[in-house]
């Protein structure tokens, strides 16, 4: 996997969500005080894909393989959205390695049986036509409505980050979502520290998600971000980094 490696300090591991790419956490990567290290995920961004197929499971083997190339013993994970989904797989299969967690824009619970088969019907198309039908379909539901009437620059950028994304790495991540497993226990065992943060206008993985997150996961604190969609990393980046940062500023000696 591709990935940026950048500064000194407690490691964090940045996963992203779909079908996006590392470029999301552009602004995160200048909190001082921390390693930032964030992979494109297999498929996405500068990353070559690894099958058309996949489990959260492969991502998250992908993560902690990440992890041990690097020699990361103890890390923080963050992830957005199907990010989420993963720092759920690699909590289960590494607890003992995750020193806090950071979930944004994300949601415990599996697919509902109508969002499942969307997902097997949009694979299809993008095996049949081509990835367009995905870029079109997601543009909108990313970013909140006063983004895409006033940032245009934003609007761009997402589209750019978009269309890095490949065929097979779309397959290979809508069939690991429509399999992934429900959370809720996984949520309900996490010990650590832990931030869960949510755009205010998030229509994909809406704040109501987060609050039920937090109400399972013990030591957790929720941060809700006005005026930010689904990508609250890129919209609303000065909030969404004070809030990551005051997070951050009392877990340093956990690592
Ligand atoms: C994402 O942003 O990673 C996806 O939209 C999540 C999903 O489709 O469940």
């Amino acid at each position: 996997m591709k990935l940026i490696d950048r500064g000194n300090g407690p490691p964090i591991v940045w996963i992203h969500g779909y079908p996006l790419s590392g470029r999301i956490f552009t602004p995160q990567t200048s909190i001082s005080g921390f390693r930032h290290i964030v992979p494109d995920l297999p498929g996405f961004g500068s990353s070559p894909a690894d099958a058309a197929r996949a489990t959260m499971d492969d991502f998250a083997d992908g993560i902690i393989g990440l992890a041990d190339n690097l020699s990361l013993t103890k890390f923080i994970v963050a992830g957005l959205s199907m990010g989420g989904y993963i720092a759920f797989a690699v909590i289960r299969k590494a607890a003992d390695r995750i020193a806090a967690v950071i979930l944004l824009d994300t949601r415990e619970t599996p697919d509902s049986d109508q969002v499942r088969a969307d997902r097997m019907s949009m694979i299809a198309r993008v095996e049949a036509s081509g990835t367009n039908a995905v870029f079109e379909s997601m543009l909108p539901k990313l970013l909140c409505a006063q983004t895409l009437r006033s940032n245009s620059v934003l609007v761009d950028e997402t589209r750019r980050i978009l269309e890095s994304a490949s065929p097979a790495g779309i397959t290979s991540a809508l069939s690991a979502m429509a399999s992934r497993p429900d959370s809720t226990s996984t949520a309900r065992s996490i010990k650590v520290p832990t931030l869960i943060i949510v755009g205010a206008n998030d229509s994909l993985t809406p704040p109501s998600d987060s609050e039920r997150m937090h109400a399972l996961i013990e030591h957790s604190q929720l941060n809700i971000v006005q005026g930010a969609g689904h990508l609250t990393t890129l919209e609303q980046p000065e909030l969404t980094s004070r809030a990551i940062s005051e997070f951050l500023g009392n877990q340093r000696n956990l690592v």
